[in-house]
């Protein structure tokens, strides 16, 4: 059999990704990052990963703190959303782009117009030397309004949050529901 693969440019292709921002309290004013590494690693307690490389202001505001927020975007936020990914906290005010609100960390600052909130005790710090930070947190907070949920749970299609693809550099709009997740599989016959 001729197998239709060949090797292509080698890279860190995962597709699609999330987009959430990051956002965290350094010198007293919140900064956020729109960033796409970022995974589950626990469900209970529930336990976030995120990879932010450490030439990012919003790294020292982690370290600062000990703690982060991570909030998901909807499509109507995908201006100022990349805008953040062009500019660092280094070189400008990025606290006045949201309106934010703060949980029990009282240094996580989340943004009240991002449909999901969750707030992030920092964990574990962990450098690979090469050059990217990996951020453990356990979220100890979720936040979200009844318009986003269904049966208390946060609603992919009310969120109306959009995806990213690394590499081309595109954002994405979510696509049609298309099946149940531990269920469509059953229908799989030999
Ligand atoms: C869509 C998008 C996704 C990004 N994902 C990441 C990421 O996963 N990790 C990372 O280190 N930087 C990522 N960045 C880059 C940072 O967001 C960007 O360098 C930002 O300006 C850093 O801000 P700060 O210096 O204020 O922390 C991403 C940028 C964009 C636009």
């Amino acid at each position: 059999m001729t197998i239709p693969k060949s090797k292509i440019r080698l890279g860190p292709y995962l597709y699609p990704m999330p987009v959430v921002l990051i956002g965290v309290n350094i010198n007293s004013k919140p900064n956020f990052m729109p960033l796409a590494w970022v995974s589950i690693v626990e469900h209970k307690p529930p336990t976030i990963l995120i990879s932010s490389s450490q030439s990012h202001y919003t790294n020292a505001g982690i370290k600062e703190n000990n703690c982060f927020s991570v909030n998901t975007p909807s499509e109507d936020m995908i201006i100022p959303t990349d805008y953040c990914g062009l500019k660092s906290g280094k070189d400008i005010d990025k606290s006045k782009i949201f309106n934010v609100f703060y949980g029990d960390l009282k240094n996580a600052p989340m943004i009240i117009d991002a449909p999901l909130c969750l707030e992030c005790k920092l964990l574990k710090t962990i450098d690979l030397e090469q050059g990217h930070d990996i951020f453990i947190g356990e979220i100890i907070n979720a936040y979200s309004e009844d318009k986003y949920l269904t049966n208390g749970i946060p609603d992919l299609n009310k969120m109306n949050t959009f995806l990213f693809s690394m590499n081309d550099n595109n954002y994405w709009k979510i696509g049609e529901h298309i099946g149940r997740a531990w269920s469509i599989g059953k229908k799989y016959e030999d």
